[in-house]
């Protein structure tokens, strides 16, 4: 399984701190926001990773990632000149994956507190989301379930079905870069990766775990610093 790591984004929102550097080196208490993405897929035992990145301050991440071997996997880089999308991002990765392969992909900026890894070594086909109940739905990519059966995903919707986020986790079968070929701009003129995982749903073939620990999108000032919090207090 390959690993692929998404800092696209401008980072707008987090101004002035991103004039200097990618918002994925911004300090999360005693480390770069972008280590804790990358643990995700490391303690999966992911070592083959490939960071797609926007176009600014770049050679800061690969600086930071390479520089004295801190993580010992081999990483490679992309860079996504416009933002795109999530899923046009995860698409310049189609090179790195041999057909067959799986991979997990995760967003540069977002925290997990609970243990994913045996969920992610033991995916075997299909997509695979991982969901948290939020106050804030309407921010994000919205699943409704019934049971433990992912009925409908939506993309920020004004109303949601439910209080599920879809996080910034997923993990699909190596069908997603022909997903990703075929897939249309959003009204937002992304090519959107809830739409990814909707294809899996439509196959029957999307499944989901609801996370219990805490989640968190670093994407604002507030979360930013209620990350930094959490990682202090849970010493991860
Ligand atoms: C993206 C996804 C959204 C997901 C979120 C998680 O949103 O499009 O489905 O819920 O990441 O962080 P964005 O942060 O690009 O607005």
């Amino acid at each position: 399984m390959k690993g692929i790591l998404i800092c696209g984004g401008t980072g707008s929102r987090l101004r002035p701190l991103t004039d200097i550097t990618n918002k994925s080196l911004l300090p999360v208490y005693d480390k770069p926001l972008i280590h804790y993405p990358l643990s995700v897929l490391l303690d999966a035992g992911i070592t083959e990773i490939i960071v797609v990145t926007g176009t600014e301050h770049i050679n800061q991440i690969q600086e930071y990632l390479i520089k004295n071997d801190l993580y010992h996997c081999n990483f490679t880089f992309k860079v996504q000149e416009k933002p795109g999308g999530i899923a046009q991002a995860l698409g310049l990765a189609v090179d790195e994956c041999s057909d067959g392969e799986s991979i997990c992909a995760i967003l540069g900026d977002n925290l997990y507190f609970d243990t994913t890894a045996d969920t992610i070594k033991a995916f075997k086909s299909g997509g695979h989301v991982f969901l948290k109940e939020v106050e804030d739905p309407e921010r994000f990519g919205v699943a409704e379930l019934e049971g433990a059966t992912v009925v409908s995903v939506e993309e920020k919707p004004t109303d949601p079905k439910s209080n599920l986020a879809l996080t910034g986790l997923y993990l699909f079968d190596s069908r997603c870069f022909d997903v990703i070929a075929n897939l249309k701009p959003s009204a937002r003129g992304e090519l959107e990766i809830t739409d990814m995982v909707n294809w899996y749903l439509q196959q029957k073939e999307l499944t989901a775990t609801v996370l219990q620990d805490e989640w968190i999108d670093a994407g604002t000032f507030e979360s930013l610093h209620k990350a930094a919090v959490l990682v202090r207090e849970k010493n991860i």
